[in-house]
Protein backbone atom coordinates (compact mmCIF):
# COMPACT_ATOMS: atom_id res chain seq x y z
CA UNK A 1 0.00 0.00 0.00
CA UNK A 2 1.30 3.38 -0.88
CA UNK A 3 2.24 5.53 2.08
CA UNK A 4 1.22 8.59 0.09
CA UNK A 5 -0.79 10.44 2.46
CA UNK A 6 2.01 9.79 5.48
CA UNK A 7 4.93 10.76 3.15
CA UNK A 8 2.75 14.19 1.82
CA UNK A 9 2.85 15.31 6.10
CA UNK A 10 6.63 14.49 5.78
CA UNK A 11 7.42 16.28 3.08
CA UNK A 12 5.56 19.43 4.62
CA UNK A 13 7.48 19.04 7.40
CA UNK A 14 10.68 18.74 5.71
CA UNK A 15 9.62 21.79 4.10
CA UNK A 16 9.15 23.83 7.02
CA UNK A 17 12.96 22.62 8.34
CA UNK A 18 14.17 24.14 4.88
CA UNK A 19 12.18 27.73 5.76
CA UNK A 20 14.33 27.51 9.35
CA UNK A 21 17.53 27.36 7.78
CA UNK A 22 18.09 24.17 10.22
CA UNK A 23 18.86 22.29 7.63
CA UNK A 24 20.94 19.32 8.23
CA UNK A 25 20.41 16.08 6.16
CA UNK A 26 22.63 17.32 3.32
CA UNK A 27 25.85 16.45 4.17
CA UNK A 28 29.38 16.91 3.00
CA UNK A 29 30.60 13.52 1.61
CA UNK A 30 34.31 13.52 2.03
CA UNK A 31 35.59 11.57 -1.12
CA UNK A 32 39.60 10.77 0.07
CA UNK A 33 41.87 12.33 2.72
CA UNK A 34 45.03 13.34 1.84
CA UNK A 35 47.95 12.20 4.58
CA UNK A 36 50.17 15.72 6.20
CA UNK A 37 52.74 16.63 3.94
CA UNK A 38 55.37 19.26 3.75
CA UNK A 39 54.33 21.55 6.65
CA UNK A 40 50.82 20.65 6.21
CA UNK A 41 47.79 18.75 7.61
CA UNK A 42 45.63 16.27 6.38
CA UNK A 43 43.11 17.97 4.03
CA UNK A 44 39.85 16.68 2.65
CA UNK A 45 38.52 16.18 -0.75
CA UNK A 46 34.88 16.61 -1.13
CA UNK A 47 32.25 15.02 -3.39
CA UNK A 48 30.75 17.96 -6.02
CA UNK A 49 34.29 20.06 -5.40
CA UNK A 50 36.44 18.53 -7.95
CA UNK A 51 40.30 18.48 -7.01
CA UNK A 52 39.21 21.66 -4.29
CA UNK A 53 41.22 20.64 -0.83
CA UNK A 54 39.72 21.45 2.44
CA UNK A 55 41.15 21.99 5.96
CA UNK A 56 38.97 20.48 8.46
CA UNK A 57 37.84 22.78 11.46
CA UNK A 58 34.88 20.58 12.00
CA UNK A 59 36.65 17.32 13.65
CA UNK A 60 36.26 15.79 17.15
CA UNK A 61 39.05 14.12 16.31
CA UNK A 62 41.23 16.35 18.41
CA UNK A 63 44.65 14.05 18.31
CA UNK A 64 44.74 13.48 14.87
CA UNK A 65 44.45 9.37 15.92
CA UNK A 66 42.07 8.01 13.19
CA UNK A 67 44.70 8.34 11.22
CA UNK A 68 47.59 6.85 13.41
CA UNK A 69 49.79 4.62 11.88
CA UNK A 70 49.92 2.37 15.33
CA UNK A 71 46.12 2.68 15.14
CA UNK A 72 45.19 1.65 12.16
CA UNK A 73 47.65 -0.95 12.43
CA UNK A 74 46.09 -2.14 15.69
CA UNK A 75 42.50 -1.87 13.57
CA UNK A 76 44.39 -4.09 10.64
CA UNK A 77 45.58 -6.56 12.64
CA UNK A 78 42.42 -7.05 14.82
CA UNK A 79 40.09 -7.25 11.77
CA UNK A 80 42.69 -10.20 10.79
CA UNK A 81 42.32 -12.16 13.89
CA UNK A 82 38.66 -11.71 14.77
CA UNK A 83 36.64 -10.79 11.49
CA UNK A 84 35.28 -7.11 10.62
CA UNK A 85 32.12 -7.56 13.09
CA UNK A 86 30.94 -9.41 16.63
CA UNK A 87 27.98 -11.29 14.99
CA UNK A 88 26.70 -11.14 18.37
CA UNK A 89 25.47 -9.08 21.94
CA UNK A 90 28.32 -9.54 24.73
CA UNK A 91 26.54 -11.74 26.66
CA UNK A 92 25.52 -14.58 24.14
CA UNK A 93 28.93 -15.01 22.61
CA UNK A 94 29.87 -11.39 21.55
CA UNK A 95 32.37 -10.77 24.19
CA UNK A 96 35.96 -10.79 22.96
CA UNK A 97 39.37 -10.31 24.16
CA UNK A 98 40.02 -6.61 22.59
CA UNK A 99 37.19 -5.67 24.62
CA UNK A 100 37.94 -6.59 28.32
CA UNK A 101 41.60 -5.50 27.64
CA UNK A 102 40.15 -2.22 26.40
CA UNK A 103 37.04 -1.79 29.64
CA UNK A 104 40.61 -2.80 31.93
CA UNK A 105 42.89 0.05 30.34
CA UNK A 106 39.81 2.69 30.77
CA UNK A 107 39.04 1.50 34.11
CA UNK A 108 43.09 2.05 34.93
CA UNK A 109 43.27 5.29 32.70
CA UNK A 110 40.39 6.92 34.70
CA UNK A 111 41.70 5.61 38.08
CA UNK A 112 38.07 3.71 38.37
CA UNK A 113 37.66 -0.07 39.83
CA UNK A 114 35.23 -0.91 36.49
CA UNK A 115 34.80 0.00 32.79
CA UNK A 116 31.90 -1.24 30.57
CA UNK A 117 31.68 -0.74 26.61
CA UNK A 118 28.93 0.32 24.12
CA UNK A 119 28.55 0.95 20.77
CA UNK A 120 28.69 4.81 21.12
CA UNK A 121 28.56 7.53 23.66
CA UNK A 122 25.20 7.89 23.42
CA UNK A 123 23.90 4.64 23.94
CA UNK A 124 25.89 4.57 27.00
CA UNK A 125 23.94 7.52 28.30
CA UNK A 126 21.01 6.00 27.05
CA UNK A 127 22.02 2.81 29.02
CA UNK A 128 23.28 4.36 32.40
CA UNK A 129 20.68 6.97 33.23
CA UNK A 130 17.31 5.29 33.14
CA UNK A 131 18.86 2.23 35.03
CA UNK A 132 20.05 4.25 37.71
CA UNK A 133 16.28 5.97 38.13
CA UNK A 134 14.15 4.54 40.73
CA UNK A 135 10.63 5.49 41.61
CA UNK A 136 12.12 7.99 43.57
CA UNK A 137 14.65 9.41 42.28
CA UNK A 138 15.12 13.32 40.76
CA UNK A 139 16.86 13.88 37.60
CA UNK A 140 18.75 17.43 38.03
CA UNK A 141 20.23 18.64 34.60
CA UNK A 142 22.13 21.15 33.11
CA UNK A 143 20.49 23.86 30.57
CA UNK A 144 23.07 23.21 27.90
CA UNK A 145 23.38 19.27 27.91
CA UNK A 146 24.02 17.13 25.03
CA UNK A 147 20.69 15.99 23.55
CA UNK A 148 21.27 12.29 24.60
CA UNK A 149 21.16 13.31 28.39
CA UNK A 150 17.74 15.11 27.79
CA UNK A 151 16.38 12.08 25.63
CA UNK A 152 17.73 9.87 28.48
CA UNK A 153 16.19 11.82 30.92
CA UNK A 154 12.56 11.50 28.78
CA UNK A 155 13.10 7.82 28.76
CA UNK A 156 14.37 7.45 32.62
CA UNK A 157 11.22 8.97 33.79
CA UNK A 158 11.68 9.92 36.90
CA UNK A 159 9.68 11.07 39.67
CA UNK A 160 11.18 15.11 39.29
CA UNK A 161 13.16 16.23 36.62
CA UNK A 162 14.83 19.56 36.78
CA UNK A 163 16.81 21.76 34.80
CA UNK A 164 19.43 24.57 36.26
CA UNK A 165 20.57 27.66 34.21
CA UNK A 166 24.18 26.53 32.59
CA UNK A 167 26.67 25.74 34.98
CA UNK A 168 24.42 28.19 37.47
CA UNK A 169 25.24 26.62 40.50
CA UNK A 170 23.30 28.89 42.89
CA UNK A 171 20.63 27.79 41.42
CA UNK A 172 21.64 24.19 41.27
CA UNK A 173 22.13 25.12 45.12
CA UNK A 174 18.65 26.46 45.17
CA UNK A 175 16.98 23.21 43.23
CA UNK A 176 18.72 20.63 45.36
CA UNK A 177 17.30 22.13 48.57
CA UNK A 178 14.14 21.97 47.25
CA UNK A 179 13.49 18.28 46.88
CA UNK A 180 10.97 17.09 49.04
CA UNK A 181 11.69 13.78 51.18
CA UNK A 182 9.80 11.17 48.99
CA UNK A 183 12.81 12.01 47.03
CA UNK A 184 15.60 9.17 47.88
CA UNK A 185 18.34 9.61 44.90
CA UNK A 186 18.75 12.31 43.73
CA UNK A 187 21.23 12.17 40.05
CA UNK A 188 22.91 15.51 39.01
CA UNK A 189 23.69 14.73 34.99
CA UNK A 190 26.09 17.51 33.11
CA UNK A 191 28.50 17.35 30.25
CA UNK A 192 32.11 18.06 31.16
CA UNK A 193 32.79 20.03 28.01
CA UNK A 194 29.98 21.12 26.77
CA UNK A 195 30.55 21.04 22.82
CA UNK A 196 29.13 23.92 21.33
CA UNK A 197 31.15 26.54 23.37
CA UNK A 198 33.97 24.99 24.93
CA UNK A 199 33.47 25.71 28.00
CA UNK A 200 33.40 22.81 31.16
CA UNK A 201 31.26 22.11 33.91
CA UNK A 202 33.55 23.15 37.77
CA UNK A 203 33.73 19.50 38.76
CA UNK A 204 34.98 19.96 42.32
CA UNK A 205 32.52 22.99 42.86
CA UNK A 206 29.67 20.60 41.84
CA UNK A 207 31.29 17.76 44.01
CA UNK A 208 31.24 19.64 47.05
CA UNK A 209 27.75 21.34 46.46
CA UNK A 210 26.28 17.58 46.05
CA UNK A 211 28.22 17.09 49.07
CA UNK A 212 26.76 19.52 51.00
CA UNK A 213 23.00 18.20 50.12
CA UNK A 214 23.88 14.16 50.26
CA UNK A 215 22.84 13.38 53.81
CA UNK A 216 19.17 14.59 52.96
CA UNK A 217 18.74 11.45 50.33
CA UNK A 218 18.70 7.96 51.96
CA UNK A 219 20.49 6.85 48.51
CA UNK A 220 22.52 9.56 48.21
CA UNK A 221 23.22 12.52 45.22
CA UNK A 222 25.32 11.27 42.67
CA UNK A 223 26.96 13.00 40.17
CA UNK A 224 26.49 11.65 36.42
CA UNK A 225 29.41 13.55 34.08
CA UNK A 226 29.65 12.82 30.02
CA UNK A 227 32.59 14.22 28.98
CA UNK A 228 32.69 12.84 25.33
CA UNK A 229 34.60 16.36 24.31
CA UNK A 230 36.64 16.34 27.20
CA UNK A 231 38.38 13.36 27.54
CA UNK A 232 42.14 13.04 25.55
CA UNK A 233 41.17 17.08 25.08
CA UNK A 234 41.73 18.84 27.66
CA UNK A 235 44.20 18.35 31.03
CA UNK A 236 48.06 17.44 31.24
CA UNK A 237 47.73 14.19 31.06
CA UNK A 238 44.54 14.16 28.29
CA UNK A 239 41.83 13.04 31.45
CA UNK A 240 39.36 15.48 30.31
CA UNK A 241 37.42 17.85 32.83
CA UNK A 242 38.18 15.75 36.04
CA UNK A 243 42.14 16.55 35.81
CA UNK A 244 41.36 20.24 35.12
CA UNK A 245 39.45 20.73 37.25
CA UNK A 246 40.08 18.09 39.96
CA UNK A 247 36.35 16.95 40.69
CA UNK A 248 35.35 13.46 40.16
CA UNK A 249 32.05 11.90 38.68
CA UNK A 250 30.47 9.48 40.49
CA UNK A 251 30.10 7.87 36.69
CA UNK A 252 31.88 9.06 34.13
CA UNK A 253 30.53 8.74 30.57
CA UNK A 254 32.94 9.05 27.29
CA UNK A 255 33.53 8.27 23.97
CA UNK A 256 36.15 6.44 21.80
CA UNK A 257 34.98 8.19 18.93
CA UNK A 258 36.63 11.76 19.43
CA UNK A 259 40.08 12.16 20.61
CA UNK A 260 40.72 8.81 20.46
CA UNK A 261 39.91 8.35 16.91
CA UNK A 262 37.85 5.04 17.08
CA UNK A 263 34.04 4.39 17.67
CA UNK A 264 32.27 3.58 20.48
CA UNK A 265 31.57 5.08 23.91
CA UNK A 266 31.96 3.59 27.42
CA UNK A 267 30.96 4.20 31.32
CA UNK A 268 33.40 4.19 33.91
CA UNK A 269 33.15 4.06 37.86
CA UNK A 270 32.55 1.70 40.84
CA UNK A 271 32.43 -2.48 40.24
CA UNK A 272 29.23 -2.50 41.53
CA UNK A 273 27.35 -0.09 39.24
CA UNK A 274 29.58 -1.79 35.93
CA UNK A 275 28.14 -5.45 37.61
CA UNK A 276 24.33 -3.79 37.97
CA UNK A 277 24.73 -2.10 34.13
CA UNK A 278 25.97 -5.28 32.51
CA UNK A 279 22.34 -6.63 34.14
CA UNK A 280 20.18 -3.40 33.23
CA UNK A 281 21.52 -1.78 30.94
CA UNK A 282 19.54 -2.74 27.36
CA UNK A 283 21.19 -0.75 25.07
CA UNK A 284 24.45 -2.94 26.09
CA UNK A 285 22.47 -6.20 26.56
CA UNK A 286 20.23 -5.74 23.49
CA UNK A 287 22.98 -4.48 21.00
CA UNK A 288 26.03 -4.97 19.50
CA UNK A 289 29.09 -4.33 21.08
CA UNK A 290 31.73 -2.18 18.82
CA UNK A 291 33.44 -4.29 16.63
CA UNK A 292 36.69 -6.60 18.19
CA UNK A 293 38.48 -4.41 15.77
CA UNK A 294 37.17 -0.83 17.06
CA UNK A 295 38.07 -1.75 19.81
CA UNK A 296 42.14 -3.14 19.48
CA UNK A 297 42.30 0.43 17.69
CA UNK A 298 40.70 2.57 20.85
CA UNK A 299 43.33 0.47 23.07
CA UNK A 300 46.26 1.46 20.27
CA UNK A 301 44.55 4.98 21.23
CA UNK A 302 44.85 4.95 24.57
CA UNK A 303 48.26 3.40 24.74
CA UNK A 304 49.94 6.26 22.39
CA UNK A 305 47.67 8.86 24.84
CA UNK A 306 49.46 7.89 28.39
CA UNK A 307 52.99 7.60 26.44
CA UNK A 308 55.40 10.37 25.78
CA UNK A 309 53.99 10.78 22.07
CA UNK A 310 50.32 11.54 24.14
CA UNK A 311 52.02 13.87 25.78
CA UNK A 312 53.69 15.72 22.84
CA UNK A 313 50.35 15.48 20.57
CA UNK A 314 48.71 17.27 24.28
CA UNK A 315 51.04 19.93 23.84
CA UNK A 316 50.79 20.01 20.06
CA UNK A 317 46.54 20.80 20.27
CA UNK A 318 47.20 23.33 23.43
CA UNK A 319 49.81 25.43 21.41
CA UNK A 320 47.10 25.25 18.08
CA UNK A 321 44.58 25.84 20.34
CA UNK A 322 46.25 28.96 21.76
CA UNK A 323 47.52 30.25 18.33
CA UNK A 324 43.70 30.23 16.95
CA UNK A 325 41.95 31.77 20.02
CA UNK A 326 45.01 34.75 19.88
CA UNK A 327 44.43 35.14 15.55
CA UNK A 328 40.79 35.14 16.00
CA UNK A 329 40.98 38.31 19.07
CA UNK A 330 43.19 40.23 17.13
CA UNK A 331 40.72 40.19 14.47
CA UNK A 332 38.01 41.01 16.62
CA UNK A 333 35.74 37.98 16.64
CA UNK A 334 33.95 37.62 19.74
CA UNK A 335 34.41 33.70 21.42
CA UNK A 336 33.82 32.15 24.87
CA UNK A 337 37.22 32.03 26.82
CA UNK A 338 38.27 28.48 27.50
CA UNK A 339 41.10 25.96 27.25
CA UNK A 340 39.22 23.83 25.51
CA UNK A 341 40.03 23.33 21.50
CA UNK A 342 36.56 24.11 20.24
CA UNK A 343 36.67 27.73 19.90
CA UNK A 344 33.27 28.61 18.72
CA UNK A 345 32.95 32.39 17.17
CA UNK A 346 30.00 34.25 17.78
CA UNK A 347 28.24 35.33 14.87
CA UNK A 348 25.02 36.40 16.65
CA UNK A 349 22.95 36.09 13.83
CA UNK A 350 21.64 33.05 11.46
CA UNK A 351 22.21 34.90 8.24
CA UNK A 352 25.16 35.89 8.77
CA UNK A 353 26.38 32.54 10.28
CA UNK A 354 25.25 31.13 7.09
CA UNK A 355 27.77 33.98 4.99
CA UNK A 356 31.06 33.01 6.95
CA UNK A 357 30.13 28.95 6.45
CA UNK A 358 29.80 30.06 2.76
CA UNK A 359 32.70 32.64 2.91
CA UNK A 360 35.09 29.69 4.64
CA UNK A 361 34.20 26.71 2.48
CA UNK A 362 34.89 29.08 -0.77
CA UNK A 363 38.62 29.52 0.71
CA UNK A 364 38.89 25.95 1.62
CA UNK A 365 37.92 25.64 5.41
CA UNK A 366 35.39 23.36 6.64
CA UNK A 367 33.96 24.65 9.83
CA UNK A 368 30.12 23.90 11.21
CA UNK A 369 27.84 26.71 11.54
CA UNK A 370 25.53 26.47 13.81
CA UNK A 371 21.84 28.10 15.22
CA UNK A 372 18.61 27.60 16.75
CA UNK A 373 17.85 24.97 18.04
CA UNK A 374 21.26 24.01 18.41
CA UNK A 375 22.14 26.83 20.22
CA UNK A 376 20.29 29.43 22.04
CA UNK A 377 18.41 32.11 19.76
CA UNK A 378 21.17 35.16 19.97
CA UNK A 379 24.53 32.32 20.61
CA UNK A 380 24.66 31.67 16.64
CA UNK A 381 27.61 30.86 15.81
CA UNK A 382 30.37 28.94 13.97
CA UNK A 383 32.35 26.06 15.56
CA UNK A 384 36.11 25.80 15.32
CA UNK A 385 38.00 22.73 16.19
CA UNK A 386 41.22 22.26 16.55
CA UNK A 387 43.88 19.48 16.34
CA UNK A 388 47.23 17.89 17.09
CA UNK A 389 47.57 17.00 13.31
CA UNK A 390 47.17 20.41 12.47
CA UNK A 391 49.97 22.98 11.76
CA UNK A 392 50.81 26.75 12.42
CA UNK A 393 50.66 27.20 8.52
CA UNK A 394 47.12 25.36 8.61
CA UNK A 395 45.97 27.75 11.20
CA UNK A 396 46.95 30.87 9.47
CA UNK A 397 45.06 29.90 6.52
CA UNK A 398 42.11 29.87 8.01
CA UNK A 399 42.87 32.85 9.98
CA UNK A 400 43.86 34.33 6.74
CA UNK A 401 40.23 33.01 5.20
CA UNK A 402 38.52 34.88 8.80
CA UNK A 403 40.40 38.39 8.00
CA UNK A 404 39.26 38.37 4.18
CA UNK A 405 35.86 37.97 5.70
CA UNK A 406 36.17 41.09 7.94
CA UNK A 407 37.39 42.97 5.24
CA UNK A 408 34.86 42.01 2.81
CA UNK A 409 31.66 41.43 4.65
C1 LIG B 1 28.35 15.20 25.51
C2 LIG B 1 28.26 14.26 24.36
N1 LIG B 1 27.81 13.01 24.57
C3 LIG B 1 27.71 12.12 23.58
C4 LIG B 1 28.06 12.45 22.29
C5 LIG B 1 27.92 11.42 21.22
O1 LIG B 1 29.05 10.61 21.17
P1 LIG B 1 28.97 9.26 20.31
O2 LIG B 1 29.20 9.66 18.89
O3 LIG B 1 30.02 8.36 20.85
O4 LIG B 1 27.59 8.71 20.53
C6 LIG B 1 28.54 13.72 22.01
C7 LIG B 1 28.93 14.08 20.64
O5 LIG B 1 28.48 14.96 20.02
C8 LIG B 1 28.63 14.66 23.07
O6 LIG B 1 29.04 15.90 22.84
Amino acid sequence: VPVDRLNEVLRRQLVEVDAHGTRKRVEAVVTAVLPAASGRGPRYLLAGYGDKLFVRMSSNGYLGLAMHPAVMAAEEQAVRSFGAGPAAVRFISGTYEPHVRLEHRLAEFHGREAAMIFGSAYAAMIGVLPALVSGDTAIVSDSLNHNCIINAARLAQPKRKEVYPHLDLAELDRVLGSLTDDIRRVLVVTDGVFSMRGDHAPLDALVALLGAHDQRFAENTVLIVDDSHGVGAIGTGGRGTEEVTGGQADVLVATLGKALGVNGGYVVGSQTLVDHLRETAPTYIYSNPITPAEAAAALAALELLVSDAGAALLARLRANTTRFRDGITRLGYETIPGVHPVVPVLVRDTTQTHELVAHLLAHGVLATGLSYPVVPRGDEEIRFQLSADQTAADIDEVLEALSSYRTTS
